[in-house]
């Protein structure tokens, strides 16, 4: 199948339902080269598993991906974000990978998750209080995006005064590159936001090495301290926290919610049943993930699905389309809250399997269980778009909904 066959993968519409052209590719050209991009695109699970596996496959793909998107360029701030990003635990293959794993997981262990439940529940009670007020909100700007970032924000126990601040990094950072986005602004604004970002980290670090907490930050800085390799890494993986945990976190709250007001018998039996609550988290990670792929750059020749990939070139393994198999999913396309076996792709495949997925789990939970006291949603009728939307975060911008009192 080649590009003239119509595979649409970079419109706003493509993002809005992805699904039906994953099929297409599933069922046609499942290792696609999408000349746009110059990549290849794998669809099912299988092939998915091989690259995220396979040592010719590398995630030490830092300069060719932020090269890729056009944000590097000869000048002093592009060399100083290449430098910090090439180090993210993201961009490492093992054995350094393992390294820096080690040091990262201390902080996510599914105990230390646990023990940060009745922060997240007092979080989301405190965002709501606006939802609760007027009886409406939109839930990515009012609910979702202050949820995520505050979870980051309390778990590094950053200085009230520093939050204002942080959070407007924090967007700054992520803002969407997708479709529909002025691309020349984002880029300008992602380096010169990196760059700020590490300095107040370099700088938190070092007050907390003099005065260390129970935070994230300083349980870093306790696994680096002693092992010189490690030297710097809890600045970077700090940063490295936020560039992953936002906009995961708030388009998946987001898209939990969506895809329960778009199927209210769902929703009626998850208030009728709580101990649902699990099932439609998975099941919306699965049918609605905020993340629809993983990608590696090809290091050495190999042959992939019965295709031939050479070196230097991207492959994306779309985890949102083997979440649709129906080999491994029986009707894979409903929505199924009471749904068993649900071991979708999303938060990937292997050795780089998501450190914060207990996180985002934990989250989810925490807001349906809050708006879940809400005895009606209902869809206010302003639309929303997917415009920002890309292989790598999915999610609406804005999503007003009404929490009527009867
Ligand atoms: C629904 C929300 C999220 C989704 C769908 C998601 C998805 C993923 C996926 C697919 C990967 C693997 C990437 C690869 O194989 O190249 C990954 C890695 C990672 N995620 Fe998440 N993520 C989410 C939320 C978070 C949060 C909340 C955090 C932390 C606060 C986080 C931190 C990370 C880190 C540090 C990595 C790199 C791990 C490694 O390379 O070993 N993620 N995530």
């Amino acid at each position: 199948m080649s590009a003239s066959t119509g595979i649409d993968l970079m419109s706003e519409s493509f993002f809005a339902n992805p699904f039906p052209t994953f099929e297409r590719l599933r069922t046609q050209a499942p290792v696609y080269f999408f000349e746009p991009y110059q990549c290849f695109i794998l669809t099912r699970g299988a092939d998915i598993e091989a690259l995220a596996k396979s040592p010719h496959f590398s995630s030490r793909r830092a300069q060719e991906l932020l090269g890729g998107l056009g944000l590097l360029g000869e000048d002093a701030a592009s060399k100083d974000m290449l430098a910090t990003w090439s180090r993210l635990v993201f961009f490492q293959d093992p054995p350094r990978h393992a390294l820096l794993r080690q040091l990262i997981m201390k902080g996510f262990t599914p105990s230390a998750i646990e023990r940060f439940r009745p922060q997240l529940a007092s979080i989301v009670e405190r965002v709501l209080e606006k939802g609760r007020r007027q009886g409406e909100m939109d839930v990515v700007a009012d609910f979702a995006e202050p949820i995520a970032l505050t979870t980051i924000a309390e778990m590094f126990a950053l200085p009230q005064v520093d939050r204002p601040q942080f959070m407007h990094w924090a967007k700054d950072l992520l803002k969407p590159a997708g479709v529909g986005v002025n691309t020349d602004e984002v880029r300008s604004s992602i380096r010169r936001t990196s760059h700020d970002m590490v300095a107040y980290l370099r700088d938190l670090v070092e007050k907390r090495r003099a005065a260390p907490g129970e935070d994230l930050v300083s349980q870093f800085i306790a696994g680096e301290e002693g092992n010189p390799q490690l030297a710097g890494e809890a600045v970077l993986q700090s940063f490295q926290m936020i560039g992953a945990g936002f906009i995961t976190s708030t388009n998946q709250l987001t898209n939990t919610i969506l895809a329960l007001l778009n199927h209210p018998v769902q929703l009626s039996a998850l208030r009728a049943d709580p101990r649902l609550t699990r099932g439609a988290i998975e099941e919306s990670l699965r049918h609605e993930p905020a993340t629809l792929s993983i990608n590696r750059l090809c290091v050495e020749d190999t042959e992939l699905g019965g295709t031939h990939i050479p070196k230097g070139r991207f492959v994306y393994g779309m985890t949102a389309a083997s979440n649709r198999d129906p080999e491994v999913f029986p009707h894979p396309d409903r929505f199924d809250i009471t749904r068993t076996h649900n071991r979708h792709a999303t938060f990937g495949v292997g050795v780089h399997y998501c450190p914060g997925a207990s996180l985002v789990r934990l989250e989810v939970e925490e807001a349906l269980r809050a708006l879940l006291t809400f005895p009606h949603w209902e869809f206010v009728g302003k639309p929303y778009n997917y415009q920002g939307s890309n292989f790598q975060d999915r999610g609406p911008n804005s999503l007003h909904v009404r929490f009527p009192r009867t």
